[in-house]
């Protein structure tokens, strides 16, 4: 009997009666009447389920198959029937049906809509709602497609370490990592906890960006990339942030901004392009849902070119746009979400890249540029979502970095290695980070980050 999963169903359904055809899976909704059952049996790799059709006359264990609740698992087999006058393409004519794993009257999914919110209190359950399906399935796809996109370019992966004693933003949002006791930890002379008797014998921390180890790679093997996931403790309760992401984050030696923005461009509409291509089925249902908007944003990004401003023309934009923002716009703030919304929503309606930002809000690795006073940063806003993608040139010349991190007060120990690269065969380097979970956001239409992280991470929560 050929095992088969809806999705395979679905990639060839059949024009004539399909004998000995076994399918597993939950149940989604079970009507059952004196001469038959109807199951909806989802088996999670397409967004619609398979209707299984029972007899009592053809199922042996017929009433204990028609009594089972919703979230039961079943195998059923039996003969499937191209049924193209109705809603569902074919259907299955069940022959016997196996109860793998019953469930009870208080499975909380039922099959009435639920909202995002409550789903988010049964992560454990919610892969198995049509949302999260759709969602976790365009996850994994673009996921798999982020890893061709380098790969088709000569790209070589890095995995770079989680656990750093380097603060690759200088931003101060590490997580410590500790084995000493918080409560009673060795003390040094000056009665402070004694890091040197930790387990690394310093400070260490869960890292904020592969980016540092990264570029060590990229100054030896040319292009590279690492995807992985990275830590920030910043208290920020918005849709946008979580405590653990992922990122992708590619580096290019003897490469300057504007081939950075170009290599970003590409990679989004790729992804984009691919998500289009390959995901409809669940596209077309999270548009309907909860993004009208969604396919067609999708096909403007994958088909119109970005827009380019400065910061300091995107200021301009900014200013004589007439809008009462809560945050004032003034050259030298950074952007807060509203400004980036107006400026990809509204101003461009399309992905935009701002870049030259003031050096005082930007890291202390971007190179400075002739100015003085900007860096060659780039931001990618995309509309819906703000922040995408950050990136830069990087500062390549020893002394300009140097003088940079002394500037900010930054301590250099920690950092030896990094300035090691400009001291041996330095060379223009650039590259970027996009966030994997805005991405995906972007791609679903979902508005909270907590809806495409399988089990989010965010201030004040880490359940499951
Ligand atoms: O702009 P960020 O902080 O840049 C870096 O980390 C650089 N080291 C990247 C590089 O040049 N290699 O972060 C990059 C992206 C942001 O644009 C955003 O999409 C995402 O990472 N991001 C977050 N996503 C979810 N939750 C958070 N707390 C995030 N912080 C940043
Ligand atoms: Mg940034």
């Amino acid at each position: 009997m050929p095992k088969l999963t809806v999705r395979e169903l679905y990639a060839a359904p059949p024009t004539e009666p399909l004998h000995d055809v076994t399918v597993s899976g939950w149940v989604r909704s079970i009507r059952d009447s004196k001469n038959f059952a109807f199951i909806a049996l989802s088996d999670g790799t397409r967004q619609q389920p398979l209707q299984v059709v029972a007899e009592p006359d053809k199922v042996a264990n017929y009433k204990e198959a028609a009594r089972q609740n919703v979230g039961a698992a079943l195998t059923c087999a039996g003969t499937i029937i191209p049924t193209p006058d109705r809603k569902q393409p074919f259907e299955m004519q069940a022959a016997s049906i196996v109860v793998e794993g019953a469930s009870t009257m208080d499975y909380p999914l039922q099959k009435k809509g639920h909202s995002l919110e409550f789903l988010r209190g049964i992560a454990h359950l919610r892969p198995r709602s049509n949302t999260f399906g759709a969602v976790f399935r365009v996850r994994s796809l673009a996921a798999q497609r982020v890893h061709k996109f380098f790969h088709d370019r000569g790209f070589v992966y890095v995995h770079t370490p989680i656990i750093t004693t380097a603060d690759a933003e200088g931003a101060g949002e590490m997580f410590r990592v500790t084995v000493l006791d918080p409560d009673n930890p060795p003390r040094g002379a000056d009665g402070k906890a004694d890091l040197a008797r930790d387990f690394f014998g310093k400070a260490a921390g869960l890292t904020v960006s592969g980016q540092l180890n990264v570029e060590a790679f990229c100054l030896a093997l040319r292009d590279c990339y690492t995807f992985g996931p990275t830590f920030r403790a910043e208290r920020s309760y918005t849709p946008r942030h979580a405590a653990e992401f992922w990122m992708i984050e590619p580096e290019i030696a003897f490469a300057d901004l504007a081939a950075d923005m170009d290599l970003a461009e590409a990679f989004v509409k790729d992804l984009v392009g691919a998500i289009l291509e390959e995901a409809m089925p669940d596209l077309r249902f999270l548009n309907q849902m909860f993004d009208k908007g969604l396919v067609e944003r999708l096909e403007n990004a994958a088909s119109s070119s970005f827009a380019r401003v400065t910061y300091t023309e995107a200021i301009g934009i900014l200013q004589k746009s007439g809008q009462a923002f809560e945050y004032p716009v003034s050259w030298g703030a950074d952007l807060q979400t509203e400004h980036e919304k107006y400026l990809a929503e509204t101003y461009f309606k399309r992905p935009v890249f701002v870049h030259d930002y003031p050096k005082g809000i930007k890291a202390f690795y971007m190179r400075v540029n002739d100015d003085g006073r900007t860096v060659a940063a780039a931001d990618l806003l995309a509309p819906g979502i703000g922040e995408l993608v950050g990136g830069s040139q990087r500062e390549e010349r020893m002394d300009a970095l140097t003088a940079r991190m002394l500037e900010l007060g930054m301590p250099l120990e920690p950092y030896r290695w990094y300035l090691d690269l400009r001291e041996y065969g330095s060379v223009p380097h650039a590259g970027f980070g996009l966030g994997f979970d805005r991405l995906i956001m972007f791609l679903t239409g979902m508005s909270n980050i907590r809806d495409v992280l399988p089990f989010p991470r965010t201030t004040g929560s880490a359940e499951f």
